[in-house]
């Protein structure tokens, strides 16, 4: 099968818009293979982090996304032997992740990994540029958002569930600040593009969220069999 053919729905929206949830459990409802793209960003910081790099060492934030030793498998992510992927959620490397998503080179060295993913039966992604430079050609692009306040209680929510000490106004700036960060950056910064469809989740829950991708995935579907 053509590559280009299998489905791609990608679904890009800023910090705690819910994409991840909402990803996870579309992908999961068409058996499709699913991508978040932002733990590969979590996941070069933290080995960053650990190394002690400079996060503003392009070339060796470079290196590190090149020889990232990382097994995906359902919801376990491993880095090298160790499982990380609730250590990766913390917010610590998260902020990192925005900060050493902001370097071309490291970006590029990433984009092979990302497209990896598109395999058959179909592919669900979020991040910041799965519509506009890594899946331009998906065949549903959504940009889902909220305002910050409630993404902020998302969050909170969220980190609190996972035992993280956590202060709601800290949270707030920090969204705010991931927000303007990744909005301004001149490489892949976060912007809806042209052809996705808008979804405010402020006042949506997470199943009427899947529900409206799902019933949009069905009708694209449907017209191109
Ligand atoms: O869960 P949350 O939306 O807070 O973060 P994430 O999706 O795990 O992404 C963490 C950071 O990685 C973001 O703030 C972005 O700066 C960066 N990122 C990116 O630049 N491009 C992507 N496709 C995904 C994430």
């Amino acid at each position: 099968m053509d590559i280009n053919n299998i489905p791609v729905i990608a679904i890009d929206g800023p910090s705690a818009s819910g994409k991840g949830t909402v990803a996870q459990l579309v992908s999961e409802s068409l058996g499709f293979h699913y991508l978040d793209s932002g733990s590969l960003y979590r996941l070069v910081a933290l080995k960053a982090i650990r190394i002690g790099i400079d996060l503003n060492d392009e070339e060796a934030l470079e290196n590190i996304a090149q020889n990232l030793d990382v097994t995906f498998a359902g919801r376990k992510i491993q880095l090298g032997v160790e499982e990380v992927a609730d250590l990766i959620r913390q917010e610590i490397y998260g902020n990192g992740a925005s900060k050493v998503a902001g370097h071309p080179r490291l970006r590029e060295a990433l984009l092979d990994r990302q497209r990896a993913f598109r395999k058959d039966p179909g592919l669900v992604t979020d991040g910041r540029d799965m519509c506009s430079v890594v899946f331009p050609d998906a065949t549903l692009k959504i940009f889902l958002t909220a305002t910050p306040e409630i993404r902020a209680k998302r969050r909170y929510k969220q980190l609190m569930k996972k035992g993280e000490g956590v202060n709601i106004a800290t949270i707030l700036e920090d969204i705010e600040a991931r927000d303007k960060r990744d909005s301004i950056r001149s490489v892949a910064p976060l912007k809806q593009s042209k052809d996705s469809i808008f979804i405010d989740t402020t006042l949506l829950n997470i199943t009427e969220v899947v529900n409206k991708i799902l019933k949009q995935h069905s009708e694209i579907s449907n017209k191109s069999i």
